[in-house]
């Protein structure tokens, strides 16, 4: 190939830096030739240990303890940012400064003010950016997007979603980055961001939010002892500090095409790891969809006899997106998992940086910004308190 190989690097290595690290790792075996070669350059992470593993695991060819090492490298091209929400404008504005590639994960920033520097500098400069919605990629919800899409299904008329986990249910889990910030950064930010993407990827542009309820369930924790990652249990030190955000928000919301969403996110969602799905009613048919059983969908029109008209199981083949060619054994029925996600949005990143469109581009920053203007409502909506109580 003539193109010169890219050069990759990953800025965190906890929960899902490693799947970007794995991503990337295999994003050249699938959809067969169509980007350059691809070089594991670095993995870097504060902990360096954990740098230094996810380099040994992943097989990149070193760890680093900073981004600036990463900016200031000249073998890397492309960086995946994937630390806490109130790291990402910094590190992306710097290594798009060092002229790298940027793939940022959601939610884009901690505010819209951030969101909006971050698009500022990513118009500012010609290197390419995408914010890590990874569910536009499975390959599930991208059937049900196209059936909306090339109106197979009908109209949109009320589309229930929620992103229910239980990470935080255990009043003993350790407090981290992700139990602190304003209202709205906690439950809404982390997993209501995902929702609402895949909300918008079905059916279309939200318009107006309303109805919002943030609660927070439990309400202090305890620093770990030690360094934690993603939502793993740790030893406990005796210093206990308030939990500043939201557990869980449920709200509603009005696409631009009239239709109505119903919406809700949990991380105390008892039992459920994580449990995102969603319900779609049309003009002229259905669709459901449970990240429990990505292989399938629902759906129901009503093209089948009415005695034998109902729901059905659809299983997701190569008829579907992303399934012919993208993976090591691409045969229907063989099942895919969420970090096949992100190989797939690996490579479809390393294709807007190669100048080829095969895949779907990433979500854009100017998507991120506009999520991050949703998360904003959803926030305001809350703290204007509709209630209308009961009396008497
Ligand atoms: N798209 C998805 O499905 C998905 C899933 C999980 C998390 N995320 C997002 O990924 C990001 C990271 O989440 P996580 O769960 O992996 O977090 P995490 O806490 O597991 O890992 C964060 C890592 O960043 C490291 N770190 C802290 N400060 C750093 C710095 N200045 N420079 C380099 N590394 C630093 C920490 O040591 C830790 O290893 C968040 O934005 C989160 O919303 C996305």
């Amino acid at each position: 190939m003539a193109r010169s190989a890219l050069g990759v690097a990953v800025v965190g290595a906890g929960m899902a830096g490693r799947a970007h690290a794995a991503g990337y790792r295999a994003a050249a075996t699938v959809f067969g030739e169509g980007i350059p070669d691809v070089r594991l350059v670095a993995i870097a992470d504060a902990n360096g240990a954990f740098a230094t593993d996810a380099a040994r695991r992943f097989g990149y060819q070193r760890a680093e303890t900073s981004w600036q090492a990463v900016a200031d490298a000249d073998d890397i091209d492309v960086v995946s940012v994937v630390v806490a929400n109130t790291l990402h404008r910094e590190i992306v504005e710097g290594l798009l400064a060092a002229g790298k590639h940027v793939l940022c994960e959601k939610p884009m920033a901690p505010s819209v003010e951030d969101a909006q520097a971050m698009v500022a500098a990513a118009r500012a400069c010609r290197q390419q950016t995408g914010v890590g919605f990874t569910f536009r990629r499975s390959p599930a919800i991208a059937a049900i997007a196209n059936l909306v899409e090339q109106e197979v299904i009908g109209t949109p008329v009320h589309f229930n979603g929620h992103y229910w986990c239980d990470y935080g249910v255990d009043p003993s889990g350790p407090m981290s980055w992700r139990y602190k910030g304003n209202p709205g950064s906690g439950a809404l930010s982390d997993i209501g961001s995902h929702v609402l993407d895949v909300a918008e990827f079905v059916c279309g542009p939200i318009e107006s939010v309303r109805g919002a309820v943030l609660s927070t369930v439990i309400t202090e924790r305890a620093l770990p002892i030690g360094t934690t990652v993603g939502h793993a249990a740790a030893a406990l030190s005796d210093i206990r500090e308030p939990v500043e955000n939201e557990d869980l928000v449920t709200f509603t919301a009005t696409f631009a095409s009239g239709a109505t969403g119903t919406m809700s996110a949990s991380r105390v969602a008892y039992g459920l790891a994580n449990s995102l799905g969603f319900e779609l009613f049309t003009t002229s048919g259905a669709a459901t969809f449970d990240v429990a059983r990505p292989g399938e969908f629902g759906f129901m029109d009503g093209t089948p006899a009415a005695a034998t008209n109902g729901y059905r199981q659809v299983p997701v083949g190569p008829a579907h997106p992303y399934l012919a060619g993208g993976l090591a054994m691409d045969f229907p029925g063989v099942g895919y998992g969420q970090n096949d996600l992100f190989v797939w949005q690996a490579r479809a990143f390393l294709e807007q940086v190669a100048g080829v469109s095969v895949l779907p581009h990433v979500a854009s920053f100017e998507d991120g910004l506009h999520n991050m203007r949703l998360l904003r409502a959803v926030t305001e909506s809350a703290k204007a308190g509709d209630a209308s109580d009961l009396v008497g």
